[in-house]
């Protein structure tokens, strides 16, 4: 909250215009999620790691879609049904604290914004059944959101002990071998936001500072110094 826009978003957001302010730049990113996907009223969306679940409120209040929003965090979850109820889309937007893989039911639109780089190479199997599954077979539509890398490399080890736990963001490739292509999955779209998430970095890196000294009150100075490092 310190150091995010105000709906809580933690991927890369999308700069319509290079001085947009970081709230404008997350609604941009959330519609430009949407209009890749073509969503539609009525349509029936799942979506895996929702965070704190503006994308979810987001196609179910402008878009007029379904939205069933999965994540294993309990707090996240508590706090994305709160703002449903209080903006009145408790009816359009279910969010179920559990796994990914436990998506049951069928589906018009899969889509996960920063999580397969939490999901690990050796679930992508998983992960590829769950979109077969879940997804309709006449024309289902889904987006995949990650960091990824040029070339295939471990995770820099003070990242990946310090900021993300057990990460690893794939190559394009090792995502095309691993869940589109085994899966069926019919590549339409491709984009790389990386300089997009270079400015969201400045903006999180500019509130942080802004909020250091209340951050540091609250998680002490080694915690100062690893989010500084890694914003930086
Ligand atoms: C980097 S956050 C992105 C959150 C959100 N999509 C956004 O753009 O701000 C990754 C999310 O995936 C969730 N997540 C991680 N592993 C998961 C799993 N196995 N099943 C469901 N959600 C998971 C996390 O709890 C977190 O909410």
């Amino acid at each position: 909250r310190l150091w995010l826009d105000e709906q809580l978003l933690y991927t890369c957001a999308y700069f319509p215009v290079p001085d947009a302010t970081l709230e404008r730049a997350q609604v941009a990113k959330m519609d430009h999620v949407c209009r890749k996907l073509r969503l539609r009223p009525g349509d029936r969306v799942v979506e895996a790691g929702c965070g704190w679940g503006a994308l979810a409120l987001h196609m179910a209040r402008h878009y007029g879609a379904e939205v069933k929003a999965f994540n294993i965090s309990t707090e996240q979850i508590r706090y994305g049904r709160e703002r449903a109820r209080a903006e009145g889309l408790a009816g359009r937007v279910e969010f179920v604290e559990d796994d990914y893989r436990n998506i049951q039911g069928r589906f018009d639109v899969f889509v996960s914004v920063g999580m397969l780089e939490h999901v690990g190479k050796e679930k992508y199997a998983a992960l590829r059944e769950v979109i077969a599954r879940c997804l309709r077979q006449d024309g289902g539509r889904g987006l995949l959101h990650f960091i990824g890398r040029d070339r295939v490399r471990p995770l820099n080890a003070w990242i990946r002990r310090r900021i993300f736990p057990g990460a690893y963001p794939p190559t394009l490739r090792e995502a095309l071998e691993g869940i589109f292509e085994p899966g069926g999955l019919s590549v339409v779209d491709d984009e790389n936001l990386r300089l997009h998430y270079a400015r969201t970095l400045e903006h999180w890196l500019g509130r942080f500072e802004g909020a250091v000294e209340q951050v540091r009150s609250m998680f002490g100075e080694r915690f100062v110094r690893a989010w500084r490092l890694y914003l930086a």
